[in-house]
């Protein structure tokens, strides 16, 4: 155990209380970015005359042998040190002697920390959404294999209308899009830099921050150190974003679920993605769709964790925002396990259209038959009833529109014609819709397109 400030203190620290408070064995996480800060650190100090020449390049390359043995081989980022700060900052001494004791001058892990994170995040934010991308790519590929096959569309989970099979895969993507706009701002939000700030008042030395920013590839710096060693909000948008990101990949995988089951079986789950019983042996389970969906509340907690931590802390840094890590580094894993899990459960999904579009037809027509009446003039409010009338006759009868004569139709109401049948049928329900953001075929065909390009231009864009 190795710690930065056993100057002030008589006794050695006590093992377990030290080991209660070191967080090298998660922070490890952060080597990589923490020896980028210190490199850049290095150059300000020499830039500021703190350090000469010689100091300046024996540090740069310590930094940089630190950091290729690090890459070369994880298992080197090891140890008994407080925390990945120290842990550097003890190799560079051990390779330096004194000029590497100059490394730490005019700054504090409370900034470098926050450094390391806004780098970590800035660096691994880009892979989660390409990671989104190719699970909007594959709700794509299934929406155009879909072709024109119809599926009900559910409120209260009751049939509601017909509505294409495609609009239905377009639904959740265009949720994704929402997400991966919710990530490009936490990592346009971790965009600041923090140094310059000292522990928490600034520091001493002429440090040139715009410069630094630069260096770092920051576009700005942080308005205020006080603020600085504690804000946490670029970390709290991060876990929001995966939260809600882990929110809709549950829905998703709860509508699968359902969907893939025998009772609806409008789609099949691919074997090579389901998991027997050790008992029954007729089971095929959906097991990875039951993951995705109970590992949604793991990510929330660890957003509520961060708010919860945060809301009572004195200005400045606190011990307590040691605690911000681990949620982040866990809802990072957890959202990439579920995004390429749930991109292997989609790209392999068979459509059962015969189930599918019969479970579309019957009376969830009873809007098109209301909307009918209101074309030849009826009052909506008044056709409601007229149907809802004729709907419970037909439950009652344990019928539905498709068998009415044209008699009985007119039993019902005078304005029913003979086009009636041909009218009532779940492909003219979807055609029949108006509006971009519906179920009609062209506005589909006009949504798909538009996901296509949406997809293209992200894969086009620069890493971040
Ligand atoms: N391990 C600490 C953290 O994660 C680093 C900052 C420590 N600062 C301090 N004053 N003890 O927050």
């Amino acid at each position: 155990m190795a710690a930065l400030w056993s100057g002030r203190f008589d006794a050695e620290p006590d093992r377990a209380t030290f080991e209660f408070g070191a967080s090298f064995r998660f922070d490890r996480r952060l080597f990589e970015d923490d020896v980028t800060g210190s490199l850049a650190w290095v150059e300000a100090l020499a830039a500021a005359g703190v350090l000469s020449e010689a100091e300046r390049a024996a540090l740069a390359g310590a930094l940089t042998a630190i950091r290729d043995r690090g890459r070369q081989d994880p298992a080197f980022v090891d140890g008994a040190d407080e925390d990945v700060h120290t842990f550097v900052e003890r190799l560079v001494v051990e390779m330096v002697g004194e000029a590497g004791k100059r490394l730490h001058t005019g700054r504090s892990r409370n900034e470098q920390v926050s450094l390391d994170l806004r780098l970590y995040l800035r660096r691994r934010i880009p892979a989660l959404r390409a990671a989104l991308v190719r699970l909007a790519a594959a709700l794509a590929d299934q929406a155009d294999r879909a072709g024109g096959a119809l599926m009900p569309s559910y409120t209260h989970l009751r049939p509601a209308q017909p509505i294409l099979v495609a609009h239905f895969f377009l639904a959740h993507a265009a949720a994704l899009r929402r997400d991966d706009e919710r990530l490009a701002a936490a990592a346009r939000e971790a965009d600041a830099l923090p140094l310059g700030s000292g522990a928490v008042a600034g520091t001493r030395y002429a440090i040139d921050v715009e410069a630094l920013a630069a260096r770092l590839g920051f576009s700005t710096v942080v308005l205020n150190s006080l603020d600085a060693s504690s804000d946490r909000d670029f970390v709290l948008s991060f876990l929001q974003a995966a939260a809600v990101t882990m929110v809709h990949l549950s829905r998703l995988a709860e509508d699968l679920i359902i969907f893939c089951s025998d009772e609806f079986h409008f789609f099949e789950l691919s074997d090579a993605l389901s998991t027997g019983s050790s008992m029954m042996p007729q089971k095929k389970n959906p097991d990875p769709l039951e993951l995705v969906r109970g590992k949604a509340g793991r990510v929330t907690g660890h957003l509520v964790a961060l708010l919860t931590t945060v809301k009572g802390l004195p200005s400045g840094y606190d011990k307590d925002l040691q605690e911000d890590k681990e949620g982040v580094f866990d809802s990072e894993d957890t959202l990439a396990g579920s995004l390429a899990a749930m991109t292997m459960v989609v790209a392999q999904l068979t459509l059962d259209r015969a189930r599918a579009e019969r479970a579309a037809s019957g009376l969830l027509l009873a809007t098109d038959v209301a909307d009918y009446l209101v074309g030849r003039g009826m009052p909506f409010r008044r056709a409601h009833e007229v149907v809802g009338g004729l709907v419970r006759r037909l439950v009652a009868e344990g019928r539905s529109f498709d068998s009415l004569t044209l008699d009985e139709w007119r039993s019902a109401s005078e304005l029913f014609d003979e086009d009636i049948a041909a009218q009532i049928t779940p492909a003219a329900s979807v055609r029949g819709k108006r509006t971009p953001q519906s179920t009609a075929p062209e506005a589909v065909a006009a949504a798909r397109a538009g996901l296509r390009e949406w997809i293209a231009a992200r894969r086009d864009e620069p890493g971040d």
